[in-house]
């Protein structure tokens, strides 16, 4: 296990030098481009996720991560057992669980609130001991907070929940910073799951009906992210890089 001391001093090129990042739903779409970009900031990784292949595969393609095999939908005390101390936690992981809520048996809709809500919360929770004043948190809420799909009720009810947990947070942990990202459209393997074959062509079209006239990239997310870990300025807010779509 990596050990270093609380950071000092950073530079322009390397402003992450010898921090560490712990990032749930590492090993794919915008955990993997925020890995990738905070990498290359210097920062030392964790990457958290459920499918061991794809966690070496993710520490492989960044330049190396310590690689933890959990399932935050489920309990996991022990999930930063060996980790001294965390700097920037970023909870991205997710799946997208659209059905209408006469078709959902409550096992499904419990499922989608532990993995959205309960999960990321009991995550804070075990890092609490590891973060610091300076430290940061970002969590992750979506479209469907504001723009709810017909059949999401679940998920828009999880999503906005995390955006007033940011806002709760920030007050009970301050000094230490919470924020969320909420992304619009991003070109991942979730939507590659969601859309199918269907996807390019879903995508072209929706990207034709935004104000940006193209769909997110998950390092557009990523950006976002490494901006709310190191402004010591920002807290309790929920940042939206959706092309805007919340205005159409
Ligand atoms: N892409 C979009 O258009 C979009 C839009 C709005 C919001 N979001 C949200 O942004 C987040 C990231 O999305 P993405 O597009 O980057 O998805 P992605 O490419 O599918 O990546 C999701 C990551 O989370 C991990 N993960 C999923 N469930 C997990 C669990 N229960 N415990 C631990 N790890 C888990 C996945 O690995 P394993 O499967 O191996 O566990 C993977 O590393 C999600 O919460 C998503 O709902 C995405």
């Amino acid at each position: 296990m990596q050990t270093s001391t609380i950071p000092t001093e950073n530079t322009q090129s390397q402003p992450f030098q010898g921090q560490n990042i712990v990032i749930i739903g590492g090993s794919s779409g915008i955990g993997l481009a925020t890995a990738r970009q905070a990498k290359n900031a210097g920062a030392n990784l964790f990457l958290v996720s459920r499918n061991p292949q794809r966690l070496r595969d993710a520490a492989e393609a960044i330049g190396g991560a310590t690689q933890i095999v959990a399932d935050i939908a489920a309990p996991q005390p022990a999930i930063f057992a060996g980790i001294d101390r965390i700097d920037h936690l970023l909870i991205t992981a997710g799946t997208v669980h659209l059905q209408s809520l006469k078709d959902q048996s409550e096992a499904d809709l419990l499922k989608v609130i532990s993995e959205r809500l309960i999960g990321p919360l009991l995550t804070v929770k075990a890092a609490l001991p590891l973060l610091h004043a300076a430290s940061s948190i970002t969590m992750t809420s979506g479209q469907f907070a504001s723009r709810p799909a017909a059949i999401g009720a679940v998920v828009a009810a999880a999503v906005a929940a995390v955006e007033s947990t940011v806002r709760a947070l920030a007050l009970e942990l301050s000094p230490m910073r919470i924020n969320a990202v909420s992304p619009g459209w991003v070109d991942t393997p979730l939507l590659d799951g969601l859309m199918g074959e269907a996807k390019r062509q879903v995508l072209e079209q929706t990207a034709s009906t935004l104000p940006s006239r193209n769909i997110g990239r998950p390092e557009d997310i990523a950006q976002a992210i490494l901006f709310l870990m190191a402004n010591r300025f920002v807290t309790g807010e929920v940042l939206h890089i959706d092309g805007g779509g919340r205005l159409v």
